[in-house]
């Protein structure tokens, strides 16, 4: 049976690869709606493609576009923040993919999880200031959370042997991004294009610059705490500079399942879309002769300030969470746009922090709340030029 799917992020890095595993397998799914931010070209091209029944695109004019090129087979077309949240709802989809970048992809995430939908979910930023709603959601309306990230689908795919049973520990591993050797001294140095420059992922420009710093890694903590209800002490980070093991489970007995994989996020989009089945991705195997040796270290702090704050973070709950999100999207953007330098992402996000009175995140309006105080706050470290 054909399954409808919408993908909301269909122009990023983890949309595309979506639409190939699509593309793959045939007349399994069907593309009924997608939602975009401004790519337009790539975005006219994909729905002349797949002539879904519905799109999103942030802006209104950019909208006015696609109407004139889908008016022939009928496609809706509709804009900004609450278009997203209509693809997250349309009719006819039996799973949304979840891949906006940062805190934008929550109201969607959200709406896709009320409706029952089942949700592949690569938006971490979603889990990290709305988890225990997502979760309370989702027991409510039935839908289930599918994680995509690389990691998480490994947890996920351990704790399915088990039923989420014995665990002592999670454990999800981090290359370590671009700099895990460079001396510490060298660090405040680095440029935007080296903070790029990730050794074995190909990713959109915010989730490449917060693996540099490891705060991607801080957010995944707090993801799987929620996806996975596991208590802070129970999860663990350790660097693995060949990203084939992607995550460890220890059981109650010592036992430890692991994940392992080659690096493309191909396998665990495709594992979130046709879970609990398996099918042929088409792609090779994991090579381990070829690897020939797997390392794993602790995390230095000293090297991933940022890491230590998400920890921080995931510890005290509540609203710093959120906070700490704020902060690093306007911190990370500021860096993107080259109006801050590399040892600034700390500064920011620790800046914020400190000045942040925690208090309860258990509501939309308190999430949007934290999040707006703490992007004023950030902007106020950022030179405004
Ligand atoms: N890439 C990976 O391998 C990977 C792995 C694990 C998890 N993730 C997570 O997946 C999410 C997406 O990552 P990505 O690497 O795919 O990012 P990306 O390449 O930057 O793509 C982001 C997508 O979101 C769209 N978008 C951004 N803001 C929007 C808004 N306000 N309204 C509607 N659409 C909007 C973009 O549209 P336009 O480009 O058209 O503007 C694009 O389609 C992130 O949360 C990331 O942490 C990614």
């Amino acid at each position: 049976m054909t399954r409808g799917i919408a993908i909301l992020g269909s122009t990023g890095s983890i949309g595309r690869n979506t639409l190939d595993v699509v593309d793959r397998l045939g007349d399994t799914f069907r593309v009924t709606a997608l939602a975009a931010g401004s790519n337009m070209t790539l975005f006219a091209a994909q729905v002349e493609k797949y002539r879904p029944a519905l799109v999103s695109v942030s802006d209104r004019r950019d909208a006015e576009k696609i109407r004139g090129i889908s008016r022939r087979w009928r496609t809706k077309v509709v804009h900004g923040p609450e278009g997203a949240v209509e693809v997250a709802r349309a009719d006819g989809a039996d799973i949304v993919v979840s891949a906006i970048t940062g805190m934008s992809g929550f109201r969607p995430t959200l709406e896709a999880v009320r409706a029952g939908r089942r949700v592949a979910l690569a938006n971490k930023e979603s889990m990290v200031v709305g988890g225990a709603i997502l979760r309370r959601e989702a027991v409510r309306s039935g839908a289930k959370i599918i994680p995509v990230d690389s990691e998480h689908s490994g947890v996920f795919q351990c704790l399915n042997k088990e039923r989420g049973r014995y665990v002592r520990k999670v454990i999800l591993t981090a290359s370590g991004g671009p700099f895990f050797r460079t001396p510490l001294k060298d660090l405040p140095h680095k440029t935007l294009e080296e903070a790029l420059r990730h050794p074995r992922w190909v990713m959109g420009r915010k989730v490449t610059v917060d693996s540099a710093t490891l705060m991607n890694k801080g957010l995944e903590l707090i993801e799987a705490r929620w996806l996975f209800d596991l208590e802070p002490a129970e999860l663990d980070v350790l660097i693995h500079p060949q990203s084939a093991v992607h995550a460890l489970v220890e059981l109650e007995d010592g036992s430890v399942l692991a994940q392992l994989s080659a690096t493309d996020m191909r396998i665990p989009i495709q594992y979130a879309l046709t879970w609990p089945s398996r099918r042929d991705t088409g792609l090779p195997g994991l090579d381990l002769a070829r690897i020939k040796r797997l390392e794993f270290r602790k995390v230095d702090e000293r090297r991933y300030p940022l890491f230590a704050l998400a920890r921080e973070a995931l510890r005290a709950g509540g609203s710093l969470p959120v906070a700490l999100n704020a902060a690093n999207e306007v911190a990370v953007a500021a860096f993107l746009e080259k109006k801050i330098l590399f040892p600034d992402l700390r500064a920011v996000v620790a800046e914020v922090m400190a000045e942040h009175r925690a208090r309860p995140a258990d509501s939309i309006e308190a999430i949007t709340d934290i999040d707006k105080e703490a992007r004023r706050e950030a902007r106020r470290f950022i030179p405004q030029r």
